[in-house]
């Protein structure tokens, strides 16, 4: 079996979710401006995307942009929706040749009207990608989007269209903006910090954690392999015992 065959076999790795950490050091050991650390940042995503499909991985969620994040300098924030926005047009006909559907997950009401136009449409024309699902997280919190899920359930509730004793685990998920999209299997965060900031919360809770001190515009695939071949060694058991996993 070849290694990039393994890979989909054990333990399976169906999503790939990963915080993207690191631009504005990357760019401060440079002496260049924290946006050149996103421009690079850009070209990882680039290389990372092109790897997951090489990969055969299915599901690939990046936290590009959370809800702390507004509270960045307005020129940053700006520099950012504007490398969004690049980032869209020029991956367009890539992302349609290569079946590549985009989604996008976070509280969208944020976002400037270009930007939300720019993403319903990359959204629309990318429905019918089969290779890998991009999940971009943009003004995302894991918290905020439980707490707009739960809203959600209330008022369904209230309606009178939903029996709060039939919510369980499974149909509280689908009222988060994932809903039908499967739980990360593995999640890495670059940039040497060991926390999960507030990324995909409720959906992380088997999650295997992977974290690298690599900036994120030096990510590429050599380290991505070595995210992978590190998850290729786990043992996931989601709360049973080793025999049960087996099937003993
Ligand atoms: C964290 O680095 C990174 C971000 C807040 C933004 C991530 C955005 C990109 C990689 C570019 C845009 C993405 C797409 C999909 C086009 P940081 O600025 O917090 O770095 P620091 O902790 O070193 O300051």
């Amino acid at each position: 079996m070849s290694e990039l065959t393994e890979i989909t076999q054990k333990p399976p790795l169906e999503h790939l979710a990963i915080i993207m950490d690191g631009n504005g050091r990357w760019a401060k050991q440079r002496e260049l401006p924290r946006i050149a650390g996103h421009q690079q940042g850009v070209e990882a995503v680039t290389q990372i995307v092109d790897e997951c499909v090489r990969h055969g991985i299915r599901f690939l969620s990046l936290f590009a942009f959370s809800s702390e994040n507004w509270g960045r300098p307005r020129q940053e924030v700006d520099a950012l929706m504007g490398l969004l926005l690049q980032y869209l047009s020029s991956q367009r006909q890539k992302m349609l040749a290569e079946g590549i559907r985009l989604r996008v997950i976070g509280d969208l009401s944020r976002l400037s009207e270009p930007v939300q136009a720019a993403l319903a449409d990359a959204e629309r024309e990318t429905s019918q990608g089969q290779t890998l699902t991009l999940i971009l997280a943009l003004s995302y919190g894991g918290r905020d989007e439980i707490m707009r899920a739960t809203k959600k359930v209330a008022q369904q509730a209230l309606d009178g269209h939903l029996d709060i004793n039939q919510l369980d685990n499974r149909s509280f998920s689908t009222f988060l903006d994932t809903g039908d999209l499967p739980e990360p299997d593995l999640m890495i965060r670059t940039s040497g910090e060991v926390r999960i900031s507030n990324f995909l919360l409720w959906q992380a809770a088997y999650a295997e954690l992977y974290f690298t001190d690599v900036f994120w515009p030096d990510f590429d695939a050599v380290e991505l392999q070595k995210a992978l071949d590190d998850y290729l060694r786990r043992k996931r058991r989601f709360g049973l015992t080793d025999d049960q996993v087996k099937g003993e």
